[in-house]
């Protein structure tokens, strides 16, 4: 065998509506998702064991679990591998670079990267039970199908792929990470909202975050995030169950001008760009 490698590209939810509530406290979403540039990297090496969790610099990244079984990106290798890495004499390096609990999918991503690099070790393609992976994590399903666009529906495994659109975008990282199933606990139906918009075009016309309303109850301080986005010439927007906060911009110019202004403002922003791709897997 020889090394493989992956990127794991984080997603925008360009729009989100909550049609529903199941009995077992999932939530029935349409959202149109997209791949962007902000991408974690996995490196399958062969003839050693365990699992490496790294920032850009080499350093251990607070949050990402290392124990493998808690952790996503070796849950999916896994899934992928149909066995356990340590027997296929397998070990994981994952450079996390996607900031965690943010909403932008990283953990989700970095399990469907690690199922990818899985089937490939074992000489299988990146066809298969993708709506199996949903129990990793509800946005798993979607990093696995490997489109850059797609319509999911169910809690996240019904897949419809979609034409992507090219576009800039700027990132602000609110200085918070916000739990996923707090934000989904806390959202109520009079915050849920008709017309879905069916494809990506239409989606970022839309922007609508179904669980916005939540996720400001809980951090009223994205308010005043928002407020200053606006302020420095952009539309801000929600990614899943935040906290991270998204806009549309008119090119890289654009996209440096609106990041400095958010600098000069105290935030962190990024400017980063929608994928015309999915990664592909490198020997
Ligand atoms: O599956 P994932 O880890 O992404 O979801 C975390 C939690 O978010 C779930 O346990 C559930 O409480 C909530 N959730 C939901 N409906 C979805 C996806 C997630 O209620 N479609």
């Amino acid at each position: 065998m020889i090394p493989l490698q992956l990127e794991a590209p984080a997603k925008l939810n360009l729009a989100l509506r909550i049609v529903g509530r199941r009995d077992d406290g999932y939530h029935e979403l349409d959202s149109i998702l997209v791949l962007i540039d902000l991408a974690d990297r996995l490196l399958l090496m062969p003839g050693c064991s365990g699992l490496r969790v790294v920032d850009p610099a080499g350093n251990p990244v607070p949050g990402v679990p290392v124990r493998p079984d808690a952790n996503l990106a070796w849950r999916g290798l896994e899934a992928g591998l149909g066995a356990s890495p340590d027997d296929a004499l397998a070990c994981l390096t994952l450079e996390k670079r996607i900031p965690v609990a943010a909403g932008l999918g990283g953990g989700s991503s970095d399990a469907a990267a690690g199922w990818r690099l899985g089937r490939r070790w074992r000489d299988a393609g990146d066809e298969g039970d993708h709506a199996a992976l949903a129990v990793i994590g509800a946005d798993v399903p979607y990093f696995a199908a490997a489109v850059a666009a797609a319509r999911v529906t169910g809690i996240g495994e019904l897949v419809a792929p979609l034409e992507p659109v090219a576009g800039t975008i700027i990132l602000v990282h609110p200085p918070f990470e916000m739990s996923t199933p707090a934000t989904f606990a806390a959202t109520r139906p009079a915050d849920w909202s008709a017309g879905a918009p069916s494809g990506v075009a239409e989606a970022l016309t839309d922007g609508v975050n179904d669980l916005l309303p939540a996720a400001r109850r809980l951090r009223p301080e994205l308010d005043d995030l928002m407020a200053l986005v606006l302020a420095a010439g952009a539309v801000p927007r929600l990614t899943g169950s935040g906290p991270t906060l998204f806009a549309v911009v008119d090119g890289p110019d654009r996209a440096a001008s609106v990041v400095s202004r958010l600098a000069r403002a105290g935030l962190r922003a990024t400017a980063s760009a929608m994928r015309a791709a999915a990664a592909s897997i490198a020997a």
